[in-house]
């Protein structure tokens, strides 16, 4: 991990946005402790016009033209709807099929050979956004194991975007998502879309089937879940505070089975953080134990 950490994960406004509305330095401060306290985001005072514009768009469509206002219906929401909007708003999603492959050949080559022995295993990809990263997963098992076996990995994936997980729940991508690696055997699991879904793919069923989705912001205590053989957190530990990542590493590796392995983005280092796994190699952490 640099010492310049990059603040919270908002993407670049297209030019034709329409103009932010105005977001003072005290506004900007009180959102970003909220998006701190609620759910890790480090939202740097770089960001300040990018908030105004991306919560722009969502008061816009609420009919809330002054931040005082918005901020005061946060308060006011018992439901906590409101702050998931807002942080559906903050977050970006963004991922791939196959994205920072050394995992996934990691998993394939060194992985998936044991479980042949031990029988299903589980795998949890800790912020699965738009829901490449645990199909990616699905995929691969299902081509490795073979449809009938009894070795195919149980995959939770879960994530804090209600957006993001109600567009993986889907499956549908279009097919300039799959960037170069649609080949045929990925494609044999893979319902091509036809007529107006020309140009999309559908995860066939026994895909889907094998992701279960939830919920979870990995800010706060973990739900229990049971134990994990592997665990992705990728991408998502850069945008939070130091402390913030120290807590969750090692709440993940309580999760871990003996043996198990925690994924981390490659751009993510667990160097600096008190926690009691063994590096392997880069991004590639395992849970003292188990059977090698
Ligand atoms: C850049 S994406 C990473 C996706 C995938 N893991 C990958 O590496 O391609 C980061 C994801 O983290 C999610 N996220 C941000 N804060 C979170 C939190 N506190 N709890 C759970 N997920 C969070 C975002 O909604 C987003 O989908």
């Amino acid at each position: 991990m640099s010492a310049s950490r990059p603040s919270a994960p908002i993407e670049m406004e297209s030019s034709q946005s329409p103009v932010p509305l105005e977001l003072t330095g005290n506004q900007f401060r009180r959102i970003a402790e909220l998006a701190r306290r609620e759910f890790g985001l480090e939202l740097g005072e770089g960001k300040q016009h990018l908030v105004a514009s991306r919560l722009g768009k969502l008061m816009r469509q609420q009919g809330i033209f002054s931040f005082r206002d918005y901020y005061q219906r946060i308060e006011q929401d018992a439901t906590g709807g409101a702050l998931v909007e807002l942080i559906d708003a903050l977050t970006t999603n963004h991922t791939s099929f196959f994205r920072e492959q050394a995992h996934f050949d990691f998993l394939v080559e060194q992985v998936f050979p044991d479980w042949k022995r031990s029988g299903p295993e589980r795998i949890w990809s800790a912020a699965s956004a738009t829901g490449e990263e645990p199909y990616t997963i699905a995929l691969l098992a299902r081509e490795y194991f073979g449809a009938e076996s009894s070795s195919l990995p149980q995959i939770v994936a879960s994530d804090i975007s209600t957006r993001a997980l109600a567009a993986a729940r889907k499956g549908i991508y279009r097919e300039e998502r799959f960037q170069g690696v649609l080949t045929p055997w990925l494609k044999k699991h893979l319902l091509h879309g036809e007529g107006h879904w020309r140009g999309w793919y559908r995860m066939r069923p026994e895909i889907l089937a094998m992701v279960q989705f939830h919920r979870i912001n990995l800010i706060e205590p973990l739900p229990e879940m049971g134990s994990f053989a592997v665990i992705f957190c990728r991408n998502v530990m850069i945008y939070f505070s130091r402390e913030t990542q120290e807590l969750l590493v090692n709440r993940l590796a309580a999760c871990l089975q003996p043996g198990g392995y925690l994924f981390v983005g490659h751009s993510e280092s667990l160097s600096g953080i008190r926690h009691p796994l063994q590096h392997l190699q880069p991004a590639i952490y395992r849970k003292r134990g188990g059977r090698r």
